[in-house]
């Protein structure tokens, strides 16, 4: 279905292209956008303002001529001409009812397939063996899910790969601890979670730091189980399982899924990246190590700012495995666009390795290789995000905790409303709720800044907020449920009159291309506000228009414009990883 956006643009494109014969004089598109205000119509251009320069033309003038070629009189009333020389188009009244009555009978709302689905890699997650899994990775797993929701939606081949740290120094130090201070631990099948864990890890860190006989033991360790010594590797897998677990809980707690390939996997490849970077003469020996140095790379003093792939012990480091991540994505898996979620902390990583496999040949043109950055999560006191006591959150306590506070507040609204629910209605409600307004508040947000995390701004029923979304859902369910209406039997015939009808309608149809901006600029808040925006314009509407004790025809037609809104919202916050209740 082309939205009236494209529609449009599509018609003035032509129009131009047959009125311009210099060819270098066409515009490219978008020639129109949304009206900046509705006194305006719905959609508007500046085009003839543009083109009237290069023509040497005035430009309401102009816009006169053009609009005496534009022959769109299905799709809107004759378009005006404003101030110096806007050209306004409104939309008819029977085309957005007929577009509306396409959009409700596709299961897609409107949201077009792409005509060529790529291979996608979207890595995201990827926290550390053995370390907590903090906040950061919350957001990169919320967002990187989004995005991978979205492209497979578009009907993108997608491959959601979990970097994870698994490998490096961490082991050495952590085994070395281990065995010391318990014996038994790799040994007897014991109740552990990633909690012991990562105290575990601060002691080994702790006493890595302050005792030298120590870290020459973890060292020890480190090379022999590079080298492969079986009774190493098993204990390395031990702890790998273990933190597996811990973070797979979070994972079905949140309804994500990834597929596990972390820093190890890429460990027999080491070697050919730094031989090869080495055959290229991309890689040069500077101080002991092997480094590429890079364009547009600087330290502070000036001086250039190499990225090393082979430290001068001989050891491979994070840039490293990316490398040959970035290869193995690449020539392996067939990836056309890698996407990379992670904190905006590691933009300059990304930057140079991007640039090493460009430089190497191994990412080509036709591959695009992006990094997705987002800002920090801070306590609601703007600093830092940490517990009381100062402790960094545990995720897990985090998102039990969100829980725990949705079900208050549920337990608060029932008795104020006087309403009686079972026990396994509210947890389920209570899940649903407190991960959704986690996941919402997340992606609310443009990921570029830094937010703060607040359990009762998140929670509310009102404000822009996984709750009040939820809500509007609700609503229409109700209205069914009231109404005895099965939606799924129900075409209607949409008669529209009043305005909040209109801003409604409007609004639905902007769906479509809501998700395509999505899926070019990757910031989930477009999709969020857009939700929020539909969910306020419905709200509107339930107010202002009588629905099920309306006469037909306006009946049979609000009652359709409510299951739109539900059917939008439903996929809406399906592609933000956000599920629907029927009741709330
Ligand atoms: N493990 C890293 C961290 O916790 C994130 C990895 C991101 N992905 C990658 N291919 N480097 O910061």
């Amino acid at each position: 279905m082309l939205t009236p956006g494209k529609q449009l643009n599509q018609h003035l494109t032509a129009v131009i292209r047959t009125f311009l014969s210099q060819p270098e004089w066409h515009p490219s598109e978008p020639l129109i956008v949304p009206a900046s205000h509705p006194q305006f119509g719905d959609f508007q251009s500046n085009i003839a303002l543009t083109l009237a320069k290069k023509l040497n033309q005035k430009p309401r003038d102009l816009a006169a001529q053009l609009l005496q070629n534009v022959h769109l009189e299905e799709l809107c009333e004759p378009p005006t001409i404003a101030g110096p020389g806007f050209m306004n188009f409104t939309l008819k009244p029977t085309y957005i009812q007929s577009w509306l009555t396409q959009q409700i009978q596709d299961p897609r709302c409107g949201v077009p397939l792409v005509d060529e689905p790529e291979t996608i890699i979207v890595d995201f997650s990827s926290p550390n063996i053995a370390k907590e899994m903090h906040v950061g990775h919350l957001r990169s797993t919320i967002i990187g899910d989004c995005l991978a929701r979205l492209f497979e939606f578009q009907g993108h081949r997608v491959l959601r790969l979990n970097h994870v740290g698994d490998w490096g120094t961490q082991f050495g130090m952590l085994i070395a601890y281990l065995r010391e201070a318990y014996p038994e631990f790799f040994t007897q099948n014991q109740e552990i979670d990633l909690g012991d864990l990562v105290s575990f890890y601060r002691q080994a860190k702790q006493r890595f730091d302050g005792d030298e006989t120590f870290q020459e033991q973890a060292r020890q360790i480190v090379v022999k189980l590079q080298a492969g010594d079986p009774e190493l590797l098993s204990a390395w897998r031990f702890l790998c399982d273990l933190s597996r677990r811990e973070f797979q809980q979070i994972y079905d707690l949140l309804d994500v899924q990834l597929t596990e390939r972390g820093e190890s996997f890429y460990n027999p490849f080491l070697p050919e990246i730094v031989q090869e970077l080495k055959e290229k003469n991309l890689a040069v020996l500077d101080q002991g190590a092997w480094c590429v140095f890079l364009e547009g790379f600087v330290n502070t003093d000036g001086s250039p700012l190499p990225l090393i792939i082979q430290k001068s012990d001989g050891g491979y480091n994070y840039a490293t495995t990316d490398l040959a991540a970035l290869r193995y994505r690449v020539q392996q898996d067939g990836a056309q666009r890698i996407i990379y979620v992670t904190d905006v902390g590691q933009s300059q990583h990304f930057a140079q390795v991007f640039q090493v496999a460009k430089k190497a040949g191994w990412v080509t043109e036709k591959v695009q290789c992006i990094h997705v950055p987002f800002g920090l999560v801070l306590g609601e006191d703007g600093k830092k995000f940490r517990t009381r006591s100062g402790e960094t959150v545990r995720l897990k306590d985090l998102l039990e905790e969100a829980i725990r506070r949705a079900e208050q507040d549920m337990q608060a609204r029932l008795q104020a409303e006087q309403r009686q629910e079972s026990p396994e209605f509210m947890h389920n409600l209570a899940r649903v709720i407190g991960i959704s307004a986690v996941k919402y508040a997340d992606l609310s947000q443009n990921r570029l800044s830094n937010y703060s995390f607040s359990y009762d701004k998140m929670l509310a029923l009102q404000g822009n907020t996984a709750p009040y979304l939820l809500y509007a859902y609700v609503r229409v369910q109700g209205i069914a449920r009231k109404g005895a209406i099965d939606f799924e039997q129900f075409v209607p015939e949409f008669v529209l009159s009043t305005q909040p009808e209109f801003m409604l309608a409007k609004h639905l149809m902007q769906f479509p291309d809501g998700v395509e901006q999505l899926g070019q600029d990757l910031f989930p808040n477009r999709l969020s506000n857009y939700l929020f925006e539909l969910s306020q314009k419905f709200n509107q509407f339930y107010d202002q228009c009588p629905i099920l004790s309306a006469p037909d025809p306006e009946r049979t037609s609000r009652l359709g414009l409510a299951h739109l809104t539900a059917k939008v919202l439903k996929l809406g916050l399906s592609l933000l990883g956000i599920p629907v209740v029927e009741r709330m």
